[in-house]
């Protein structure tokens, strides 16, 4: 069992959790993510780990409210527990060892730009974050990053920061120059963009891929994607690739393989147990 010793609303659907796990905070890297299974009844879902602190012997989760099984975690007071949570999962972050690093978060995509640009800074390398949401609201972990270096935010409707997608200022970024990496996470049309954006400036562009994730060992082919026409499991050779070779169609197309059922099954709730995605 894992308690859970905060909690904290950052937009109306995206909340941080910070919950004991000792072994995973002692052990992990940025990039990597855990599973985790809140009961015996819940579906088990994948999460990056924010941050976490070997000291206290906590990992943060931060977790968008999109179906039931996020609800149900999130709607977990302080001291509630969570039954499992297995990791550290995945490989981590390629990190590079000195330079400059454009890390760019789209919406909720900003919470795994958060460990990147922790151990980026880490190792002395310049950070510029380019975070994004729809409105001032949606925009999560300015502060937070702004211990790693410059933050540059962008609204889509202009109510905070600079008004535009986080494209925008990346590309005006990669026009000054002296950029030699892009770390890029969100949502896939964003991490699309970003990496069509890089090709012509020949700008090494990794993308944090959020395929459907089912065992997180390479066994059930859930989370299969193909990069540079070679298949692979982000659960175990990812969920970082190269994103001038993944094919985001593809990636895309089997996204929406569940859409209906967690539509389905989030109608199927009773006021209670979605109280916390209705607002309440
Ligand atoms: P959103 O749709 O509100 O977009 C957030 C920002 O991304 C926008 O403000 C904009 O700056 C940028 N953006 C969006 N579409 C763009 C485009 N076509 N071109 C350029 N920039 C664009 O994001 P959200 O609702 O917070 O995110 C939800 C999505 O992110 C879900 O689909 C979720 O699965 C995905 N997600 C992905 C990861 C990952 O690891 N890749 C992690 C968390 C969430
Ligand atoms: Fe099963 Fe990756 S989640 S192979």
């Amino acid at each position: 069992m894992h308690t859970i010793v905060s909690r904290e609303k950052l937009s109306p659907n995206v909340t941080l959790v910070e919950v004991e796990a000792p072994r995973i905070a002692k052990m992990r890297r940025p990039g990597q993510f855990v599973i985790v299974h809140l009961n015996e009844e819940a579906e088990r879902i994948p999460l990056t780990i924010a941050d976490a602190d070997p000291e206290k012997g906590t990992i943060t989760l931060i977790i968008q409210e999109v179906g039931k099984s996020t609800l149900d975690i999130v709607a977990q007071e302080v001291g509630g527990t969570i039954r499992d949570i297995v990791g550290p999962l995945g490989s981590p972050t390629e990190l590079i060892e000195s330079g400059r690093a454009v890390c760019v978060g789209g919406g909720v995509g900003t919470a795994v730009i958060h460990p990147i640009a922790q151990g980026l800074h880490a190792r002395g390398v310049e950070v510029i974050s380019v975070i994004g949401g729809r409105t001032k609201e949606l925009v999560i972990l300015e502060d937070r990053l702004a211990r790693y270096g410059q933050v540059v935010v962008c609204t889509d409707d202009g109510s905070y920061g600079r008004k535009g997608f986080v494209t925008d200022a990346t590309k005006d970024l990669l026009d000054a120059g002296g950029v030699d990496i892009v770390y890029a996470v969100g949502p896939v049309p964003m991490m699309r963009a970003v990496a069509n954006l890089t090709r012509p400036y020949g700008v090494h562009t990794i993308v944090s891929l959020n395929p459907v994730m089912v065992d997180g060992t390479g066994m059930c082919g859930g989370c299969r994607v193909t990069i540079g026409n070679e298949i692979k499991f982000a659960c175990v050779d990812g969920p970082e690739f190269d994103g001038h070779k993944v094919d985001f169609d593809e990636l895309a197309d089997r996204l929406t393989t569940y859409r209906d059922f967690e539509k389905r099954r989030l109608e199927q709730c009773s006021p209670q147990e979605c109280r916390i995605g209705r607002g309440q």
